[in-house]
């Protein structure tokens, strides 16, 4: 089984779906490190409720954005990992990261991309009066928001639907369409041929 590492910053929701997927069968993944920037984040307190480790450290300790994530690589090497899943992880990687990881980072984003890039993706579509929204999962590149698209589903915003309400859909969407498609990404059976991510 291949061992995974989630980045989360927030309320880990995402986190959590990926958990449960593991626990029941659905994902075939070893899910051995949750790497935060945050000390407070409740990701850290799901992911310690199901017995993961947890690597924290502080991003302002270290003189430079590089010394940090080289701090975090030599992490990821010690566990073996072999596919970084970002999931509500607020911190922009850099080019030396990415470079250290090609192809190796997912993540997800509750939009249609390249619609409503950002971190505010779902109140951005909501105020701007879209009636279809939804949730893309996609590789890393050096660019935000950006790389080729593994898997989309759409999420119709009905008249009269409150933000939240079409919060909650999208939610519901990532944390079903998140698993599935690291699942898919750990099969190694696709191809990337320039923005397009070809099934084989
Ligand atoms: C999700 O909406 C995800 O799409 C975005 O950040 C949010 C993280 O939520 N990248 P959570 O921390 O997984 O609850």
């Amino acid at each position: 089984m291949k061992n995974i590492a989630v980045f989360a910053s927030g309320h880990g929701t995402n986190l959590q779906a990926i958990i449960d997927n593991i626990a029941a069968g659905k994902l075939k993944a070893n899910l051995a490190l949750v790497v935060s920037d945050n000390p407070r984040a409740l990701a850290i307190m799901r992911a310690k409720r199901a017995g993961i480790r947890t690597f924290y450290v502080a991003p302002k300790v270290f003189a430079s954005k590089q010394e940090y994530e080289a701090r975090v690589i030599e992490r990821l090497k010690e566990e073996q990992i072999e596919l970084i899943v970002l999931a509500g992880f607020m911190r922009i990687l850099s080019p030396f990261f990415i470079r250290n990881y090609r192809g190796k980072i997912v993540n997800i984003h509750p939009a249609l991309l390249p619609s409503f890039k950002g971190a505010h993706a779902i109140k951005d579509a909501y105020l701007y009066g879209v009636k279809v929204t939804g949730v893309t999962v996609h590789f890393v590149d050096e660019k935000v928001d950006n790389g080729p698209i593994i898997a989309q589903e759409p999420v119709f915003v009905l008249d009269g639907e409150s933000i939240e309400e079409v919060e909650a859909k999208v939610h519901k969407v990532e944390h079903r369409l998140y698993a599935e498609a690291i699942a898919w990404v750990l099969t190694g059976r696709f191809r990337i041929a320039g923005r397009r991510v070809v099934r084989r």
